[in-house]
């Protein structure tokens, strides 16, 4: 696949299979198939590395991580206070929960031990004896298939006491979620691991500083931690051959809604949605796109004057979104937009965690003034309070979730005002996702 050369980037090349190019190979989960394709290789070449020069190896590949923040991985690393004599942790978040986003589960079902891999030399990177993988707790399969590979990991000496008779010794746990978003929040997933309710801690302290049981935690999200074992193999320059400038590598787009092949597509950051949609075979029967998420529905809504927007993080930022997680979530023209719009809110609503006011009462307020357009007893006044309610959340949350309750509401209104104000002046109530 390529990706249309129209001059934009040099540097956005051919898709180029990296982190999936595991996934169709017969039992692609197991380690004799991984061994096969190279598995651990990165691992033994890691370990006769000072840890240092793996955290300088990071940095200089730019790897960003892949959670939805893009926060620079090596320098997050680089955070952890080293030869302290104190215990580092190392928690990956595999609480995978943004609605649409379906990458880490298929990259953990597909290749288990491309993370596994990752875990290891990051934890040896960054001087940590213990790993956990909080998985989300509905991903029950998922959760199976991950404790698996890190058995099979520990039977191979991979994990374990003196890991491949380096020294360096290492226990992994797999941890299972029990459904709540809020947990995907790192400082919530730190509590949860804990054995307390999972509810975000104030940050700063960071958790690089004081995390897991307050002590120096780097957590960082699947793809990013599976994409560690091809930077030590391939190089920093290499991986710099892929995506951007300031966002290199590959990267996995969830692609779900109306395409005619949903699914996850890799491709260099930096893609646009117009070639992936071709990688997607275009939109489904041909009905014509109306907008779409860059990242997950806490991302801006676009739409279709968008399509060439190139999809890394300063590009998505420019056109006034977020690449967040690179769920792209594409609707049609039969869509309506202040349906979507309310699901969302009913989502943010359920998943609030109550701890602060703004969110806890302004996504409930949310939901009700949407179901009550969407039940053709809106005014046109609601548009305002839509608007207002969202600005009293917006930057007075204590933590991410409602900010993102927000971004769905004021991006449709800014692109899609005219049809929240029919709404409310035909006063009827409304089809369920579709449009008369
Ligand atoms: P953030 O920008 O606060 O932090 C990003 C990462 O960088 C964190 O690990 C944080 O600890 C670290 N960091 C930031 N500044 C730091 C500093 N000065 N010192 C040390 N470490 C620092 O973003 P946050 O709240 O962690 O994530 C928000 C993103 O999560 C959103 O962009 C959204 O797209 C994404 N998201 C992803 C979900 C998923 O299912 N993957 C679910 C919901 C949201
Ligand atoms: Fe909880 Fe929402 Fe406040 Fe975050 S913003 S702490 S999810 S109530």
């Amino acid at each position: 696949a390529t990706n249309g050369a129209d001059g934009r980037d040099a540097r956005v090349g051919p898709v180029t299979p990296v982190l999936t190019k595991r996934w169709m190979s017969p039992r692609s989960w197991t380690l004799k198939t991984y061994e096969q394709l190279e598995g651990y290789t990165a691992l033994r070449k890691a370990l006769r590395a000072h840890p240092d020069q793996l955290i300088q190896l990071v940095k200089d590949s730019g790897l960003r991580g892949r959670g939805g923040a893009g926060f620079p991985a090596g320098m997050k690393w680089g955070f952890i206070p080293q030869n302290d004599g104190k215990p580092h942790y190392l928690v990956i978040n595999a609480d995978e929960g943004e609605p649409g986003t379906c990458k880490d589960v298929p990259l953990m079902m597909a290749d288990p031990h491309s993370l596994v891999e990752g875990v290891i030399i990051t934890a040896y990177a960054i001087r940590s004896h213990y790993a956990a993988i909080y998985v989300r707790g509905e991903a029950l399969h998922c959760i199976r298939r991950v404790h698996a590979a890190v058995q099979e990991a520990y039977r191979a000496g991979y994990l374990g006491k003196d890991i491949l008779g380096s020294g360096f010794d290492l226990d992994v746990v797999v941890h299972a979620g029990a459904g709540a978003y809020i947990c995907g929040e790192e400082t919530a997933l730190l509590d949860s691991l804990e054995g307390k309710r999972g509810q975000p801690r104030l940050k700063p302290p960071f958790p690089a500083t004081a995390g897991l049981y307050s002590a120096p935690t780097v957590v960082n999200n699947v793809e990013t931690i599976a994409s560690v074992p091809y930077i030590v193999n391939g190089g920093s320059g290499w991986f710099r051959t892929m995506g951007t400038e300031k966002s290199p590598g590959p990267k996995i787009y969830s692609i779900t809604g109306h395409v005619e092949r949903p699914g996850q597509y890799e491709a260099p950051l930096g893609i646009t949605l117009r070639e992936l949609l071709k990688l997607a075979g275009g939109m489904k029967d041909n009905i014509p796109l109306k907008f779409w998420t860059p990242g997950g529905s806490s991302t801006p809504l676009l739409t279709a004057e968008h399509l060439d927007v190139p999809l890394d993080f300063e590009g998505a930022a420019e056109a006034g979104s977020m690449l967040g997680t690179t769920a792209i979530q594409v609707f049609n023209e039969t869509v309506s937009v202040p349906w979507a719009v309310m699901k969302w809110t009913e989502f943010y609503e359920h998943e609030s965690c109550g701890k602060c006011t703004p969110c806890r009462e302004g996504t409930f307020w949310l939901a009700q003034v949407l179901q009550r357009m969407l039940r053709g007893e809106g005014t046109p006044e609601d548009v305002e309070t839509l608007l207002d309610v969202c600005d009293n959340i917006l930057g007075r949350s204590f933590c991410a979730l409602g900010d993102g309750a927000t971004s769905p509401i004021t991006s449709a209104i800014k692109y899609f005002r005219h049809e929240f104000l029919e709404l409310c002046e035909k006063n009827q109530p409304a089809l369920a996702g579709a449009q008369s």
